[in-house]
């Protein structure tokens, strides 16, 4: 049996892990959720670095992974060059806003992205949106929103902050757009978990898009596994630099899982 692990700043990349359970029944996965760093939004790449190599380095030694995901989409831009660099022979999966699959379906040309202050002022984020948004056939326009403290809101399930974020970061977006925007990229991992208030607010005619299910397909194809829909479940292991009952709890919350998690000390 493969082993694959995922780790994330906190409870978000959980949004992640749904997918893979989804596509990869056949696979243990192992999850780390960093939420003693949490939130990774507002840190440097020197911290983020340095907290992805150390959790990197324990799925390696504790339970020989055969692939990681790096279910974060601010440390996927800013420390999966670094990742790759230090672990030549792991394959890695990472994740990045959905700006192309929302390019390819945005009728309006006009897109919504949301994500943390890291990720969009990172330089993987700026080519990705300067390749797209210069396309001689095709070009779109990203109306780009950092969301502080949202992560963090939901990371500790404050419903009321989530709200009212929400609300200020769709109001801005609304404000800066140009014109009728029909796609909105949730581009963080935690954000999925706040979808239904973001759908309410942003009404029916916008579609919101994630990654989780094409990262689960690509971490397939890196497996190199065909797909077995009718595999037995493995339940995932889950373990957390923070408060392990908080990560189960959530787990349970979103993804039915009936888990106990563990306490890391990376
Ligand atoms: N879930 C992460 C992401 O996809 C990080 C959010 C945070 O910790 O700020 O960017």
């Amino acid at each position: 049996m493969k082993t694959v692990g995922v780790f994330d700043s906190g409870v978000g990349g959980l949004s992640v892990l749904r997918a893979l359970l989804a596509e990869l029944p056949g696979v243990r996965f192992v999850y780390v959720a960093d939420s003693a760093h949490a939130p990774y939004g507002e840190r440097t790449v020197a911290e983020i670095s340095d907290r992805s190599e150390r959790i990197t380095a324990w799925l390696r030694h504790t339970h020989h992974i055969d692939a990681l995901v790096v279910a974060c989409n601010t440390a996927t831009a800013m420390a999966i060059d670094s990742l790759r660099a230090t672990h030549p022979d792991l394959p890695i999966v990472g994740v990045e806003p959905a700006l192309k699959p929302a390019a390819a379906s945005s009728r309006t040309r006009h897109i919504g992205v949301l994500a943390t202050r890291g990720t969009l002022n990172s330089e993987r984020f700026a080519r990705l949106r300067t390749q797209l948004e210069n396309s001689a056939v095709s070009p779109v326009h990203f109306i780009c929103q950092p969301c502080d403290g949202l992560a963090d809101a939901i990371e500790r399930d404050d419903q009321q902050t989530q709200q009212a974020l929400c609300e200020r970061y769709v109001t801005a977006l609304r404000e800066q757009a140009p014109g009728d925007m029909d796609t909105v990229v949730l581009g963080c991992t935690h954000y999925p978990f706040a979808a239904n208030v973001l759908a309410r607010l942003l009404g029916s005619d916008v579609a919101l898009v994630d990654t989780g299910a094409a990262v689960a397909r690509r971490t397939r194809d890196v497996l190199n596994m065909a797909t077995k829909p009718d595999a037995l479940a493995t339940p995932p292991q889950l373990f957390s630099t923070g408060e392990p009952s908080a990560l189960a709890s959530a787990a349970k919350r979103w993804l039915g899982l009936q888990t106990q998690a563990g306490k890391l000390t990376v």
